[in-house]
This record gives structure tokens, sequence and C-alpha cells, in this order.
């Protein structure tokens, strides 16, 4: 420990961590594993990250911020406002952790492909050279492993002492047609690959056999970048504006494959060293930033990626602890904000395949439009993922610990809390099934204003009267009481949470009904609405298209595939002819950007306003 270092401890976990001064606490938490929310990326805006500093408090920032007067005299700060200069001990409230296990998504549709992994091991046998046999040793390798296959310097060099220390036999590795890896022995049962879906907040891994496709193990964690902000568009930022921050971010996401990498092998008896294939679906600006390329371009008009086809490198090139031999393959990418987990999802779904029309919605941080008719695609991407995560939503919060995930409007309120324990506040799911429940009640009007307790119709159940209440000129509505709740303080759908929704549900919906205009369809038309992504398979359908962000369709037309971007990462790890498949999808896929359609502003005001009609209940309640 440098002597000039400042120990900061955080409560309850009690984990303590030595920084310089000047280090802020959203930095120390990072450093010592505590993970805090960070949806404004870290300008003291979202209030987010706020700790209670217990023991040490400086004077809180003289700057705006979303902590009032009181919150700071009782030792609150936003941890990435405040700045380390004695020593510190920092209370840290669930709802502003990151840690609390997510619900992330490990199924999928199941879709097969077929078993012909790109990467393959192959045991060899040549006969020395003779007199009458006088080939090179390269020819006489390819003789037997293939005539096209392509050699690298380094492999060619250790060819001679190879062939002759190990009596001309052993085992040839290869990916696709390249020569990755000559070993002594037969070790064709021992090939692996290891697929990644990368999501903005967490991160999943598959480790399979390439030897006959078992699965061997599923392992996850959040994204490390989180604190980099909650959003790609954080991220693009500290990039254009910080020199080394690419590097730092590479490394963030190169250390979680890797533990996530570490923690499969282990469990399944596996070396790293085993693993010769790695593939990878993200969206476009953590693609790049895995691959070290620069994702600064999609920060400004016209959004340009890196790269649109599929890419593979050298994974030990990356860091990747594998096979030095190993190749990482990353998926194409569509355009803007339509990356390559888009692609990953189209290849699960059999997008093109259908009989009939089909709408693909993958709603995450960002929500991606597929629209597929006769085999041809049209896609687009819409910002709308920060409502549905919690942020800027008054009591918002992930799907953690303590949030409400589930809300039924009856003759009271009916709610559902992860992890049973005392709501702290509540999540995306739970905001739309709010807003729904109002609708249905007709407590909620079109404009989407929550009326007051004297305007709310006749019939209205007195309990959920007496949930209204009026406060500096509007309503909220409580959901929870001050007295049940984790926080000590009522937790309510505020005005501005039903409009921050209307704008994230009516983006997703303008984007809908754009590309289905633009496809020359109406809702009708549609055989089924594919509703893929952490937050889709969560949502209840019935109340996603009250508010109106999905199509006015009946509800068995509306399907969850579950994590098509992290099951077309396993496909295409599994079989060559699926990466053909992908750079195909992305073919035949034209990207709209929603931004420059002329018509995208009138769509979004009228997706704005909720519809009046409803169908089925889908017999979600
Ligand atoms: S206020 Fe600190 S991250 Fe947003």
């Amino acid at each position: 420990m440098d002597s000039e270092e400042i120990r900061i401890t955080f409560q309850p976990s009690g984990r303590s961590v030595y920084v310089l001064p000047g280090t802020s606490l959203l930095e120390a938490g990072a450093l010592a594993g505590v993970i805090l929310q960070t949806p404004c990326g870290g300008r003291g805006t979202c209030g987010k990250c706020r700790v209670k500093i217990v023991r040490g408090a400086p004077p809180p920032p003289a700057a705006p911020s979303p902590l009032s007067a009181r919150e700071k005299e009782a030792g609150w700060r936003l941890a990435c406002q405040c700045r380390a200069g004695r020593e510190l001990v920092v209370e840290v409230p669930a709802e502003s952790t990151f840690e609390s296990p997510h619900q992330i998504l490990v199924s999928d549709t199941g879709a097969k492909g077929r078993f012909d992994p790109t990467a393959r091991k192959m045991r060899f046998r040549l006969n020395p050279p003779a007199q009458d046999d006088e080939r090179s040793d390269l020819a006489r390798l390819c003789d037997a492993v293939g005539r096209d296959v392509e050699i690298g310097y380094d492999l060619k060099r250790a060819l001679p002492g190879l062939l002759r220390a190990h009596n001309w036999s052993g085992t040839a590795v290869l990916s696709g047609r390249e020569l990755i890896g000559l070993e002594a022995g037969d070790t064709t049962a021992r090939v692996f690959g290891a697929a990644f879906d990368m999501g903005t907040t967490t991160v999943v891994g598959t480790l399979f056999s390439l030897a006959d496709g078992r699965e061997c193990g599923v392992a996850s964690r959040v994204n490390p970048q989180v604190p980099f902000g909650d959003d790609v568009l954080s991220r693009i930022r500290r990039v254009r504006e910080e020199h080394s921050a690419l590097a730092q971010l590479q490394e963030l996401i190169v250390e979680a494959i890797n533990g996530i990498l570490e923690t499969l092998c282990e469990e399944a008896g596996v070396s790293p060293a085993d693993v010769y294939d790695v593939s990878a679906a993200g969206n476009s600006t953590m693609q790049q930033i895995l691959c070290g390329l620069d994702p600064s371009a999609l920060g400004e008009v016209p959004f340009v990626q890196v790269f649109d086809r599929a890419q593979a490198f050298p994974a030990a090139r990356l860091g990747l602890k594998t096979n030095p031999g190993a190749r990482l393959y990353v998926f194409p990418q569509i355009g803007g904000f339509v990356g390559g987990d888009t692609v990953a999802g189209m290849v699960a779904a059999r997008l093109d395949r259908w009989d009939r029309p089909v709408l693909f919605v993958d709603i995450g941080t960002n929500g991606e439009i597929v629209v597929a008719r006769d085999g041809e695609m049209l896609a687009a991407s819409t910002a709308a993922g920060p409502a549905f995560e919690g942020a800027r939503i008054r009591q918002g919060m992930r799907a953690a610990a303590g949030a409400i995930e589930k809300v039924i409007v009856g003759d009271d309120v009916v709610l559902n809390v992860i992890g049973n324990v005392k709501p702290a506040g509540l999540c995306g799911t739970a905001l739309i099934d709010a807003a729904a429940g109002l609708l249905r009640r007709g407590i909620l009007d079109a404009t989407g204003r929550i009326l007051s307790a004297e305007e709310a119709p006749a019939g209205l159940p007195a309990a959920l009267r007496a949930r209204l209440v009026a406060e500096d000129g509007a309503t909220r509505f409580v959901l929870v009481r001050a007295e049940h709740s984790a926080t000590g303080q009522d937790i309510s759908l505020w005005p501005r949470d039903v409009r921050e929704l209307q704008l994230a549900a009516g983006a997703i919906r303008a984007g809908i009904n754009l590309l289905l205009k633009r496809a020359g369809l109406t809702p009708g038309d549609l055989g089924a609405v594919l509703l893929a992504g952490a937050f889709g398979n969560f949502i209840r359908r019935s109340n996603a298209r009250r508010i109106g962000m999905l199509p006015q369709i009946p509800c068995d037309r509306i399907r969850f595939i579950g994590n098509a971007a992290s099951l077309g990462a396993k496909l295409v790890l599994l079989s060559a002819d699926e990466r053909r498949y992908a750079s195909e999808m992305r073919d035949r896929t034209r990207h709209v950007d929603l931004s420059r359609e002329p018509g995208f502003q009138s769509e979004f005001a009228e997706a704005m306003l909720y519809p009046e009609a409803d169908f089925d209940h889908c017999g979600e309640e």
C-alpha cells in the first residue's frame, strides 16, 4: 500500500480498498467489487449511485444535484461525484447496487442446427519419407488433413521437428481451412468452444464440447463496463472523451469473458488450453470494443460501424485465455445500432423461413426491431431502454432483489417483489403492468395523465381511489405505502414515470409502425410477433399491448423466444453452416435509420397516445 492511499470501507459487505486521494467513490466501489448503478454514466444527473457516508463525509459539492438538502445533510452523496479525501466508511443501499443476482436469461428456443463446428481436430498418421516417396513435410501433412489447408508461418517452422519427434503422427487442429495447431498423440476428444452473449449489462457464456456438441455448462456475470455507464452511448462518449477508455473497456470485457471461461472450465474439468473457438454476439459497441476497434463513430451522425461482415480474430491476440491458436468469431453487423446480437437473434429465430410476415422485437437497453417478409428483412433500432431498466423512473430500479416486478390492479393492488424482501422500487415490467392496470381502470387517460381521486370513475373501488395522492398539482398512484417499503417512503407511479414510459414504448411502437409501412404490411398481416431479449421475456404481453408498445394482435401470435442472441452465438459455434447463414441474413436485411425517416416524428407523436382497444388478457394474470 502506498502511504498516501486512503482506506474506503463499503458496508454492508465490509469490503475495503485503498485508493489515492481524489478517486471517486464509484471507482473505489468498482475496485472493491461493489458495482453501483450508473444510468447517466457518472454525470451526476440520475441520482442512482447514491450512497450514505457514515464516517468521514466530505462537504457536499456545490453543483446542482438530484439529492435534496436534507439528504446531503444526512450524509448522502452521489458516488460518481464524491471524491475520497480521507478515510471513509460508506453505506451502499441495495437499490444503488448492481450486484444482486439479475434475472439473467439462459434459456432459448432450442432451435437446432447441423453439428459441423468450425474448430475441429483430426488424427493423422503419415508415412515417413522414403526413396520412393520424397514428398515434402508440408505436402505429406496436407495430403492427410486436406490439400486446401492454410498453414501459418509459426506452424510451418515447428512442423519438421514435430513430425520427427512424434513418429510422424499426431493431431491436427483446424479452424475452417486454417491449421491452428499440431499436437502430439491423439487429443481428438479434447476440443472445446465457448459461445458468449455480451449484453450491455450482463455477459452469458456457454461451454461446449466440439467433439460431440455436448453442452458442458453455463455461467454469467454482470458486464464490468457498467461503471462506465449503463448504456452504450455513455461508453461511446467515454471513448470519445478519454484517450485510454477504449483500452480500459476492452480489458474489462476480456476479463469478464476470461472469468466466465475459467469458471466453466473449472466446473467441467476442462483445460482452457483445450478451448479452440469462441463466438460472441453483442451490439455494435460491445463487439467493436471486444475487438479493440474504436466505436467513436457510433457516437455521431451518421452512426457508422467499423465493420459489417463477420470477423474472425486470433483470440489470444485480444487477451483471451484459450488455446493460443484459438479463433474468436464475431457476428456481422447491420448498421448503426443494429448489431451482431440482432443478427444472432435473427439466425436463432430463422426469421426468413416463416410462411407469413414476422415481427422480431428485442427489448433490452436498446430496442431492435426487424420485420421479415418473403425472406427479405428491414431492421431498425430505437432508443427505448433506460426507462425499462429503471433509469429515469423516479423510484425505478433494475430487476434485482427488492424490485417490484409485477403489478396487478384489481379491486386493490397486488404486487410481486423479487427476492421475497420488502419492496425498494419498481422495475420495467412492473411499470408496464401498473400503467396498463390504471388504463383498464380508467385512472389513466389516453394522454397519459393520472386522474385525481375526484376525477376518477364513479365505480372505482375505494381502495384504489385512496391510492391517488395529490402532490404538486398532479397525482401520483401509490403502489406501496411507506410503512411496507424498504425505503420508508411510499413507492408510487409518478406522472413523470408515465411520461418516460410513453416515450420508451412510443419509440418502439413508432419504429414498428414505420417498418411495417415500409414493408407494405399492417399489424393484421403478421403471423407472429417474436419477443426476444432479457426484458422482452419478462413482460406481460397483454399489458405491453395495452400501453400500445406492441401492435393490437391476439396474444397467441405474440411469442417469447428467450435469449435469441445467446442461441445464435451457440449455433455459429457448433456449425459452420450457421456462420454462412448469419452472413446471408445480414446481406438480406436493409437497415432503416429511423431518425432520418420523414414520418418518424408524427408516428412517434401518435404512438405516445394510449390505444382505446383492449384484447384478451392472454391468461397472464
Ligand atoms: S448520478 Fe451518479 S451515476 Fe448518475
